[in-house]
């Protein structure tokens, strides 16, 4: 019986532990999660998810409280096409908070980092511009492009000296968002290092329609392989989405993916970014608890946990602070449901609106519990406290769970209490 450990995960020369851990905006998957990945061998991802914020926490740095005084004079507008991001301060964000996890690296693995285009910031190209090529100055090893593949996003880093050293990958969901992807960067010459493909039990934002019951990871997997080997192009294909045991893993393994990537089971771990008790909350949740809906201003299906405060919030809208969702021409979904509430309940001072919600608010303050669907099983890999609370995990446990376990088995940690 084999077990993750038996494989590798080759680019070039080089072998990784074919273990990769999940972007999770917003600093969700922190510097300290990633680290560990890389330390023990196989990929971390940090994500720059309204890095200016993330900085403005790790470093001190007033990003957005400048920002929010730039813009105060806009806050009941609801046009906000003049909250622009300052590229500069933008590449200064990313490149602190990529230069200082890469500058604290040990080990043989790498750090990627999840670059999320449907992050369109008022400016899609431009500012997606700056943070790829500031990333890649921060010397980070690779990058992932995710949720809304741009497929113009390679040639925006043609120009960059790193563009053909850093590894370089897409998340695709279908064969034919691979196919479209490869026809559009044809004449850049060059292909992606990675390629990973993401079923529809991932947690965040889903590649699919809410018809997403209808697709099997596994499948959609043989599909791309078997469309790679026709195509007799040689890139690492690694499997996401609902891969919760070793042996899980290993299935994806000896179906011919490079490896697999994996993020739910990191969300109870102490390196994790949520807050203690939001913690809690994903391992105590039931399968009813997990939902997929379509509150999120990008359009795509998101899933989280049904309490999530994120739910009906209808605060106002937050983007001269923040703005990361804000579509080419300054307008957000949100804005619009928020003042369609608003419109309609002129005296209300509560607003509530239940079909969009404020995501770049509710996900820096942790309040939009997006999760993977085996979140519910999350139970059966630590113990029970007697306060009904269940003990963390270390990254590293869960890491080695997934590189040794055989057999479906979960190892459990050593009891704290
Ligand atoms: C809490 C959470 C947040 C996530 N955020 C992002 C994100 O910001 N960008 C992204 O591309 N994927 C995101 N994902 C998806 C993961 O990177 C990963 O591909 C997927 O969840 C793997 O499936 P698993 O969670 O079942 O292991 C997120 C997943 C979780 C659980």
């Amino acid at each position: 019986m084999k077990r993750v450990d038996d494989f590798r995960l080759r680019f070039g020369k080089n072998e990784y532990v074919p273990i990769m851990v999940g972007g999770m905006g917003v600093d969700i998957s922190t510097s300290e999660l990633a680290l560990e990945a890389a330390r023990l061998g196989g990929i971390g991802h940090i994500s720059d998810a309204m890095v200016e914020d993330v900085s403005d926490r790790k470093f001190d740095t007033s990003f957005v409280k400048d920002k929010t005084k730039l813009y105060k004079f806009n806050i009941n507008n609801s046009d906000k096409s003049v909250v622009q991001f300052d590229l500069e301060r933008l590449a200064d964000a990313q490149r602190r908070h990529i230069g200082a996890t890469m500058a604290a690296k040990k080990g043989d693995g790498l750090i990627f980092v999840n670059c999320m285009e449907k992050l369109t910031m008022n400016g899609p190209r431009e500012t997606l511009r700056t943070r790829l090529n500031a990333a890649l100055d921060a010397g980070i090893d690779g990058i992932t492009l995710s949720a809304g593949l741009h497929f113009g996003s390679f040639a925006l880093m043609a120009d960059h000296p790193r563009f053909r050293e850093a590894k370089l990958g897409i998340i695709v969901s279908s064969v034919r968002a691979l196919q479209i992807f490869l026809r559009k960067n044809a004449k850049l010459d060059r292909l992606p290092d990675f390629i990973i493909v993401e079923g529809p039990l991932a947690g965040g934002h889903l590649g699919f329609g809410m018809d997403w019951a209808e697709y099997d990871l596994m499948a959609i997997t043989k599909e791309l392989l078997a469309y790679l080997k026709g195509e007799n192009l040689d890139i690492p294909l690694i499997a996401a989405g609902g891969i919760f045991t070793g042996s899980d893993a290993v299935s994806f393994l000896e179906a011919g993916a490079a490896g697999v990537q994996v993020a739910t089971r990191f969300t109870i771990t102490n390196e994790c970014g949520l807050p203690a008790k939001v913690k809690q909350e994903y391992v105590k949740a039931t399968e009813d608890d997990i939902i997929v809906n379509g509150i999120s201003p990008t359009g795509y299906p998101m899933r989280m946990l049904k309490s999530t405060p994120a739910i009906g919030a209808g605060i106002r809208p937050g983007c001269e602070s923040y703005g990361y969702l804000l579509d080419a021409t300054g307008n957000c979904a949100y804005i619009n449901s928020y003042n369609r509430e608003v419109a309609a309940h002129p005296n209300e001072k509560n607003i509530v609106v239940m079909d969009k919600t404020c995501l770049c608010t509710h996900m820096r303050n942790f309040n939009c519990w997006t999760c993977g669907h085996y979140t519910y099983r999350l139970k059966d890999t630590t113990h029970k406290k007697p306060d009904g609370d269940y003990q963390l995990l270390s990254a590293e446990h869960v890491f080695k769970d997934y590189q040794f376990s055989i057999d479906n088995q979960i190892a459990l940690p050593e009891k704290e209490f």
